[in-house]
Parts: C-alpha cells; structure tokens; sequence
C-alpha cells in the first residue's frame, strides 16, 4: 500500500477541532504543519499540549495570513460558525491550493444556499482543490449511514433518522441557551432552533432521496417540549420543576404526497418518568435509523460501554474524526464540491497502528 503522506492545518481547537487535532497528531499519515487558534492563552502553545499530547514541535498560532500563505494539502475548518467571514477564509484557502473539510455549514452546499456554493465553488477552480462538508448529523446519521443500510431493504416506506440525548449524562454548555428551563409556553413561542435550521440539513435529506431516484416536494417542521416534572440539576445550572425539560424537533420531508425522510431531534434533562412529562425516550444517547418497509430496519449508533458500564455519547469528537478520516480521500478527489456520492466509500488511512 501506498505511503503517501497529507500535510494538514487544524483550525481552531474547540471540542470538534481537538478531536481532529488528536487524530491528526496521532495517524502516521498525517503530517501536521499548523494549528489556528483564537484563543490568545492557546497562541504559542505546542499543538500537543492542547489535546495532552507529548510535544509535536507546531506551535499554535493566530495568525491567518501565516496559514493562507502556508504550504499544505488539506485545512480541517472547525470555527465556532460559518459567518460570512469565516466564508471568506474558506474560499481564501481553497484558492490558496489547500482542499478544505468542513463540519460548518452549509455543510453540503444546496438549494437554500446558492450564493455560498457558488463562491465555494469558485474558490475550488481557482485553486485546484476539493471542499467537503460533513459531520456526525449533518454528515453521517441522517445521510450516508440510512442511504447505505437503504440496500438492505426490499421496500421502503420511510426512513426516520432520532437523535436522542440525554443532557443531563452528556451535558451541553448550550443548555441555557437552548431553553431548558423557560416556561413551555415562551419557548414553544420562540423556539431557539430556528424553523429555518432544517436548511442546513437539506443536503442530508435530499442525499437520501435523490439516492432513492426521488425528489423532495416539501419539508414540515413541528416542535413540542415537554415538563420537568421536579427540580433537575445538571452541569451547567438546574432546571426547576415544571419547565422545559425536553425538546423535541420534527423536520418531515415529504414525496409523492406522503413523509418519506423523517429527522426527529430528542434533547431531554434526564431519561425516567419521574423527570419528565412526557417521557419520549428511555436509554443511552444516541443515533437511531428507523427504515420502516419490508423488512422493518432498526440501527442504534452509540459508545461503546465504558468503565462505568455507561455509554458516553461521542456527537461532538465523531464530528471531528468523521472530517480527519477524509482527509486522503478529499485531497486525492478532483476539483470541485465534493459530496459523499463523489467520495464513494471512503478508505481511511492509518487507522489501524499495531505495535
Ligand atoms: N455537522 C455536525 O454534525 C456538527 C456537529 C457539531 C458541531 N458542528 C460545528 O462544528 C464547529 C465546531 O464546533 P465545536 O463544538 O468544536 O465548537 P466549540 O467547542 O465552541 O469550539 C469552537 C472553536 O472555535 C474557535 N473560535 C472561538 N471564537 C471564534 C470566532 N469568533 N471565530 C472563529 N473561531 C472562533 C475557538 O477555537 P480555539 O479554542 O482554538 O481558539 C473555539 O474553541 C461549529 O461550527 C459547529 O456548528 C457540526
């Protein structure tokens, strides 16, 4: 097998950037040659040093215009959001001669957003390099993981794609923010997950039906929360008794007249009846695909059991690592927006390191 070699920036180094930093730093066919940082207290910083780590000799910088003007194959993009400036960079640095991967949307350009691939786009001509946008939900779950297990099916009638978290094992520094803890009529007013968010999710959606040979006609949306039924504390702060205590986001695509893709978002503080009400759902955090038809198809994607004999939920690291085991498959793709469907079945390398 070929020895070749990918050299890769690491931009930024939150929770998502700091699992692909770990990856990168440990996969032999990984040489990384630089790590953006904001945060002035990681400027200076040994890349190792971020994700504990011996020493790699990168020093952490923050210094855009060293990385625009630096020499490399592929820049994995994990900033806080995809503002229109952080756009900008993307294309600088696509232009530059560097491919990009990006868990920050529009993950997968689409329909909703045409300037932004357009520019994309663009920016891949100019410099002779790929753009690939993925994630763990976008980017997995809800796209390439249902259309693959779809060939285990003789019929189908509809695919749901849940994703179920337990705040409370798996706590989010988000929670505030999301309205755990508002009175359900407020927030069922004003929801902090926009109508609109399913926009960014499209891609996945329509990767499915196309997959399928059908055209999305629609998509509707439905929120509904549920109650905290006591006080319940949770890392971040606590939620008093009565309150929101779960959400539950359904986002329908619909063809032929009838739903055939179905996301459902389930975020609840806690998992018994003595928490909440309603309870939607019991167990670990997880993935679950659904593909009713014939046969019925059931696939829960979680952690593994730990020391604990509890199953931490890995969204956030596995939308880092999803994006670091492209990197050979993206910087060896043609120009252009590359999607799953240009990837094929990716090959990762160096995963497996004996010895
Ligand atoms: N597709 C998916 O499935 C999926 C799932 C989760 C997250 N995401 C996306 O992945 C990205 C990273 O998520 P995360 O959970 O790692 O976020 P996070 O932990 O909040 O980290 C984001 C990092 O961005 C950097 N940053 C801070 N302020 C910034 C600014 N003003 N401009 C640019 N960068 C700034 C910081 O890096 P330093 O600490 O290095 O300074 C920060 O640690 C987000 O865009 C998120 O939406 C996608």
């Amino acid at each position: 097998m070929s020895a070749k070699t990918y050299r890769v920036i690491q931009w930024a180094t939150g929770t998502v950037g700091s699992a692909a930093l770990r990856h990168f730093i440990e996969n032999p066919v990984i040489d990384l040659v630089g790590v953006y940082v904001t945060n002035p207290e990681k400027v200076g910083k040994d890349a190792g040093d971020i994700v504990g780590l011996p020493a790699t000799g990168v020093i952490c910088s923050d210094d855009i215009e060293t990385f625009i003007a630096m020499e490399a194959d592929c820049v994995l993009f994990a900033p806080l959001n995809m503002a229109t400036t952080t756009l900008d960079l993307v294309c600088r640095l696509l232009a530059s001669g560097k491919n990009v991967i990006s868990p920050a949307g529009p993950f997968l350009p689409n329909k909703w957003f045409p300037d932004e691939a357009a520019r994309i786009e663009a920016a891949c001509r100019q410099g002779g390099t790929s753009y690939h946008g993925c994630g763990i939900h976008p980017g997995y779950s809800g796209d390439i993981l249902p259309l693959t297990l779809t060939r285990l099916m003789n019929r189908i009638d509809c695919i749901e794609v849940t994703e179920i978290i337990d705040k409370v094992r798996n706590p989010m520094v988000y929670t505030e923010v999301m309205g755990f803890g508002l009175d359900p009529e407020e927030l069922l007013a004003n929801p902090r997950r926009s109508p609109e968010t399913y926009k960014y999710f499209y891609a996945s959606m329509d990767m499915i039906a196309r997959g399928l040979g059908k055209e999305i006609e629609k998509v509707t949306v439905r929120f509904e929360v549920s109650k905290a039924r006591r006080d319940i504390k949770h890392l971040y702060g606590e939620v008093k008794a009565g309150t929101v205590g779960g959400q539950h986001y359904e986002w329908t695509a619909w063809v032929e007249g009838a739903p055939l893709i179905v996301y459902h978002f389930y975020w609840q503080l806690g998992d018994s009846t003595d928490d909440l009400d309603p309870l939607w759902e019991q167990g670990e955090s997880r993935y679950r695909v659904v593909i009713k038809g014939d046969p019925p198809l059931e696939v829960n994607l979680m952690g593994g059991v730990e020391e604990d004999g509890r199953r931490p939920f890995h969204g956030l690291p596995w939308t880092g690592i999803v994006g670091a085991t492209a990197v050979p498959a993206v910087c060896d793709a043609a120009p252009g927006v590359v999607s799953h469907w240009d990837l094929g079945i990716v090959q990762p390398r160096g995963l497996v390191r004996r010895g």
